[in-house]
C-alpha cells in the first residue's frame, strides 16, 4: 500500500517530540523517526490527507493494494528521472530552503493515476505547507490547491503531468516559494501569471515540452533565486532577465533562445551559475559578466557567440567552470583567465582562437580539464612548457590546432594525466619514451599526425589500443605488425 510520510520541519532532535502511528483502513500515515507533526498538522489535516489518499486509491485501483507495505519510492523506475535534463536540474533544484511546516511526501506505487481532485480541478487541502510527490507516475493536468493558503513548497518533478501550466491557479492563493514541475510532459507557452508568485524563490520547469517566448511577468518575481528552464523549446530573447536581481542560478540551456545575451549582469550580484548552452545566442560575451563576484559556473557552449573573450577575470575569483566551446570566439586566450585560481574546467574547443597559451596559465593550479580542440593555436612546445606546471590536470585535449611540432618531453612531467589527445595536429618526430612514466594515463590519442618511429612500450602503453595511433603512416607499434606499414619500420626490424 502507498506510504504517506508526513514530515514536519527541522524540529531539532527527538526531544519533546511525539511520534504518531495512525492506521487507517488502507493508509499508513507514519511520522518519520525523530520528526513529528507540527501543531499545524492537526486533526483536520490528517482528515484531509486521508481523503486525499482515498481519492488516490480510487483512481489508482488495485495496483496500489497489491504492492508491499515496504514498497520503496518508485522514483528510479520513472523513465523521465533518467533524462539528462532532470538529472542536471536536480543540482540546483535540490539546494532549496529546507521544507518547513506540515508537509507530505508520497510514494504512490500506482500506475499513472490522475492526481485526485475534488471536482473543479482543485484539491481542498487546507493547511498543507509542503507537497512533494516527485518521481511518481501521476498523469493528467496538474492539480491546484485553491484553499491552501499556507502552501509554500510544491514539487511535482518527474511525473507524467501534461497540458498547460496555470500559474495564476498555482500561485493564486498559495504563497509558493518553491515550484518544481521539471520532467513532466507540459506543453504550450509558459503562461502569464507568475507575477502573482510574489515570494517564489525557485522555479524549475526543465525537461518539458514548453514553447514560445518568456512572458513579461516572469520577470516580476522580486525574490526569484533559481530559474531553471532547460530542455524545452523556448524561444525569443531574454532581455528582461536583469529585473530578477536576486538570481543565484540560471539555467536556460537546450532551448531555442536567440539574440544577444543582454548586458545586465551588473545587477545580478548574487549570481553563481549561468548556463545558456545549446541555444542560438549570438553577439559578444557581455562585459557585465565580470561584475558577478560570486560566479562559479559560466556555460555558454554551443551558441554562435563571436568576438574576443573580453571579460575581466580578475573580478571572477570564484570561477571554477568556464565552458564557451563551440562558438565563434576569436582572438587570443585572455592571459587574465589565470586569475581564476579555482578554475577546474576550461573548455574553449571549436572556436577561432589563436596565438600561444599564455605563460600566466602556470598559475591555474586547480585545473583538471582543459580542451582547446579545433582552434588555431600555435607552438605546442611553448604550450607544454606552460601546461606541465599544472599539477592536477587529468584531461588535456588539444586536437586540431597546432599544425606541426614535436610531442614535447615536458609531457612526462604531468603525472596526473589520464586523458591526452593530440590527434590531427600534423605533429612530426617520434613519441617520447618518457611518456611511459605517466602512470594514470588511460586514454592516449595521437592519431592522424605524421609521427614516426617506435611506440613506447611499458607502463600504460601496453594497455592502449591501436585506435589512438592510426593515421600516422610511419609509426611502428612493436610486436604489432599491422601498423608497421612503412619502410622505416621494416628496416628497423
Ligand atoms: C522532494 O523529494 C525528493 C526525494 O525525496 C527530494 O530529492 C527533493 O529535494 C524534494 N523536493 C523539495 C522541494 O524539497
Ligand atoms: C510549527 O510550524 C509553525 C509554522 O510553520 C512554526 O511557527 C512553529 O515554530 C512550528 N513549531 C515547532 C514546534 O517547530
Ligand atoms: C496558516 O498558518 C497560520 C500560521 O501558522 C495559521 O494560523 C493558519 O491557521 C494556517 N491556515 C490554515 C488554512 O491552516
Ligand atoms: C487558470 O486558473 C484560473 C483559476 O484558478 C482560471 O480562472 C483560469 O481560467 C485558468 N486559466 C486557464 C488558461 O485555464
Ligand atoms: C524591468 O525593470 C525595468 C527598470 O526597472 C522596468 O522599466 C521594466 O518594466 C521591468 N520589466 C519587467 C518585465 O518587469
Ligand atoms: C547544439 O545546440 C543545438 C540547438 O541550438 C542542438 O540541437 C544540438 O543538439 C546541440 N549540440 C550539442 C552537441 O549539444
Ligand atoms: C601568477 O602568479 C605569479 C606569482 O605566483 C604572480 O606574480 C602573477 O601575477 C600571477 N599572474 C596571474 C595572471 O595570475
Ligand atoms: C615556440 O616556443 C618556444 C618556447 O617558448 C620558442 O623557443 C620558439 O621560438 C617558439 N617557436 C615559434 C615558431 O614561435
Ligand atoms: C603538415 O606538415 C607537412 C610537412 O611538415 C606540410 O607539408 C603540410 O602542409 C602540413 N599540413 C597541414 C595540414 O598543416
Ligand atoms: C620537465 O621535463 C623536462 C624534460 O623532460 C625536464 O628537463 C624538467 O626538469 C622537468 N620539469 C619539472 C618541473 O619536472
Amino acid at each position: 500500500m502507498p506510504t504517506f510520510r508526513c514530515h514536519s520541519p527541522e524540529m531539532g532532535g527527538r526531544r519533546g517530540l511525539y511520534g504518531i502511528v495512525l492506521f487507517f483502513a488502507a493508509v499508513l500515515l507514519r511520522v518519520q523517526d525523530g520528526h513529528a507533526l507540527n501543531q499545524t498538522c492537526d486533526a483536520d489535516d490528517l482528515a484531509a490527507l486521508r481523503a486525499f489518499y482515498d481519492g488516490l486509491d480510487g483512481k489508482g485501483g488495485g495496483a496500489s493494494k497489491a504492492s508491499s507495505p515496504h514498497h520503496s519510492p518508485p522514483s528510479t523506475t520513472s523513465p523521465r528521472s533518467t533524462s539528462p535534463g532532470t538529472r542536471s536540474t536536480a543540482r540546483h533544484c535540490r539546494d532549496s530552503p529546507r521544507s518547513r511546516g506540515c508537509g507530505c511526501s508520497i510514494s504512490a506505487p500506482t500506475r499513472s493515476p490522475a492526481f485526485p481532485s475534488s471536482g473543479g480541478g482543485g484539491i481542498f487541502f487546507p493547511a498543507i505547507e509542503v507537497l512533494n510527490v516527485s518521481f511518481n507516475e501521476f498523469a493528467g493536468p496538474h492539480p491546484t490547491f485553491p484553499g491552501a493558503t499556507n502552501l509554500t513548497v510544491l514539487d511535482f518533478s518527474g511525473n507524467a503531468l501534461s497540458g498547460s501550466i496555470n500559474a495564476t491557479a498555482l500561485c493564486g492563493a498559495a504563497p509558493l516559494s518553491v515550484l518544481r514541475l521539471s520532467g513532466n510532459a507540459f506543453s504550450g507557452e509558459i503562461p502569464a501569471g507568475f507575477g502573482r508568485c510574489e515570494v517564489l524563490a525557485e522555479l524549475c520547469l526543465d525537461a518539458n515540452g514548453l514553447t514560445g517566448s518568456l512572458p513579461g511577468d516572469l520577470f516580476e518575481m522580486p525574490g526569484l533565486q533559481t530559474l531553471s528552464l532547460q530542455e524545452n523549446s523556448l524561444s525569443g530573447g531574454i532581455d528582461n532577465l536583469g529585473n530578477l536581481s536576486q538570481l543565484v542560478h540560471i539555467d536556460l540551456s537546450y532551448n531555442r533562445f536567440t539574440g544577444f545575451i543582454p548586458d545586465i549582469f551588473g545587477g545580478l550580484r548574487r549570481l553563481e551559475s549561468l548556463n545558456l548552452a545549446s541555444n542560438g545566442f549570438d553577439g559578444t560575451l557581455p562585459g557585465s559578466l565580470s561584475s558577478c563576484p560570486t560566479l562559479r559556473m559560466l556555460v555558454l557552449r554551443n551558441n554562435s557567440l563571436s568576438g574576443e573573450i573580453a571579460l575581466d577575470f580578475g573580478l571572477l575569483p570564484r570561477l571554477n567552470n568556464f565552458d564557451a566551446g563551440t562558438n565563434k570566439l576569436s582572438g587570443a586566450i585572455p592571459a587574465g583567465l589565470a586569475w581564476c585560481a579555482e578554475l577546474r574546467k576550461l573548455n574553449l574547443a571549436r572556436n577561432k582562437l589563436e596565438g600561444e597559451i599564455p605563460e600566466s596559465f602556470k598559475n591555474l593550479t586547480s585545473l583538471l580539464y582543459l580542451s582547446l580542440t579545433g582552434n588555431g593555436f600555435t607552438n605546442l612546445s611553448s604550450a607544454m612548457q606552460v601546461l606541465q606546471h599544472l599539477p592536477k590536470l587529468t584531461s588535456l585535449v588539444l586536437t586540431k590546432n597546432f599544425h606541426g611540432g614535436h610531442i614535447p618531453d615536458e609531457l612526462s612531467n604531468m603525472s596526473s594525466l589520464e586523458v591526452l589527445n593530440f590527434a590531427h595536429n600534423n605533429l612530426t618526430g617520434s613519441i617520447p619514451s618518457s611518456l611511459s612514466k605517466l602512470n594514470f594515463l588511460s586514454r592516449f590519442d595521437v592519431s592522424y599526425n605524421s609521427l614516426i618511429g617506435d611506440i613506447p612500450t611499458g607502463g600504460q602503453f601496453s594497455t592502449f589500443s591501436n585506435e589512438g595511433f592510426v593515421g600516422n603512416a610511419a609509426l611502428c607499434l612493436l610486436g604489432n605488425a599491422p601498423l608497421c606499414k612503412c619502410s622505416i619500420c621494416r628496416n628497423r626490424k
